[in-house]
């Protein structure tokens, strides 16, 4: 696997030479980390035209946008639907990409019926486990040796560092947690395990999240890395807010993982400052003001931003093992419709026309 990304690496890389064509994130980054990309449907199956050109010169890895996710993957107790994730797993083979699987426990896009009895009623614990136990089992057990890491638990902990008191905490307590790494590293031994957030740049809550993890390790449990989701905007949070967050990961014995990059540029209703699905504002051209298009100063300092943020992971190359997009080009990004519908946004590093924004190997100084 390692070989056949090293001669892919190579053989896109004496292309590009060749060619004088555009560089590739994957081949620039090669010595740094893994640079990774959320994926959707419409890109495996090949319907979205230019997916294939820009993953194969640009990422090295794929994370599964939602197609894993409880409610996509198992929506009916007895149904399971795995034509997202065997296409998924095939489009990535055929990249050469390390795989991400998102999500196995979160408290959305999980439906109600996970968390209710037949009456509707709330389960009961042992029912519960029951079925976190067999939906890991199922859905891992199904990719075993060709999902190379996996957010095992994702968004357990609110930004103060106290439990987030979702359903699985509610009627499970803490210790869903510990059942849930169990239960991964007994489906795939070798498999990456990943605990995933927002906010880790919040002291508190990052303090929470390492307890959690070194208490798991201390127990025997195996639990490789903290994905830090890095939903960021243009001057916040600081790069040396981020930076303590990876040195912290790292002191505590644990990979980092940037999961789901992204700058939103636009104004938010609110100060909040996560990614908390539940909020959600009303739309209104107030909060739309990009829809012509993004005027060049603000597509500088995102650029610039996304140039110092690399430089910054770069700088701690030995603690980040990957930095993933949260979507491969703006059209398809979330924030398009988060947390206001039907919005322009300008997110990501690549345009609407599947294009690098100028200016980005000229601000890493690799022009
Ligand atoms: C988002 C997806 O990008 C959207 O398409 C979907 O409608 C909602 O979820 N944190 C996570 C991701 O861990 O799974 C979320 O993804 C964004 C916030």
């Amino acid at each position: 696997m390692l070989k056949k990304t090293l001669i892919s690496i190579f053989v896109s890389f004496l292309f590009a030479v060749q060619t004088g064509e555009e560089k590739g994130l994957k081949t620039e980054f090669a010595d740094s980390f893994l640079v990774g990309t959320a994926v959707n449907l419409n890109q495996v199956n090949g319907r979205e035209s230019g997916a294939d050109s820009l993953m194969n010169l640009h990422f090295s890895s794929i994370t599964a946008e939602n197609g894993l996710k409880w409610a996509l993957v198992h929506p009916k107790e007895h149904e399971f639907d795995f034509a997202f994730g065997d296409a998924f797993v095939a489009w990535g083979e055929k990249h050469h990409a390390y795989r991400v699987g998102h999500t196995l426990v979160w408290h959305q896009q999980t439906p109600k019926w996970v968390f209710q009895n037949e009456q509707g009623e709330p389960l009961d614990s042992a029912s519960l486990a029951n079925r976190m136990l067999h939906h890991i089992e199922t859905v891992m057990g199904r990719y075993a040796g060709r999902i190379q890491a996996w957010d095992v638990v994702n968004e357990a902990f609110e930004d103060d560092g106290r439990w987030r008191k979702s359903p699985w905490f509610t009627i499970l307590g803490e210790g869903f947690i510990e059942m849930a790494f169990r239960k991964a590293a007994q489906m795939d031994p070798k498999a990456v395990l990943i605990y995933n957030d927002y906010n880790v740049w919040k002291p508190e809550k990052r303090a929470a999240i390492l307890e959690m993890a070194k208490s798991l390790r201390a127990k025997g449990v195996k639990i490789d890395a903290i994905g830090m989701q890095a939903h960021y905007r243009l001057d916040f949070p600081s790069l040396a807010q981020i930076e303590k967050a990876i040195t912290d990961i790292h002191e505590a014995g644990f990979e980092v993982h940037v999961t789901e990059l992204d700058v939103d540029v636009l104004p938010r209703p609110s100060d909040s400052d996560g990614a908390d699905l539940n909020i959600n504002f009303a739309a209104s051209p107030k909060w739309n003001p990009y829809v012509e298009g993004l005027p060049q100063d603000i597509e500088e300092k995102l650029v610039k931003r996304y140039a110092d943020l690399m430089k910054l992971f770069q700088r701690h190359k030995e603690k980040v093992k990957r930095v993933t997009f949260w979507g491969m080009h703006d059209g398809r990004s979330w924030l398009n419709n988060w947390p206001v519908r039907g919005r322009t946004n300008y997110a990501l590093l690549f345009d609407r026309n599947k294009s690098l924004k100028p200016g980005f190997w000229t601000e890493m100084g690799r022009d």
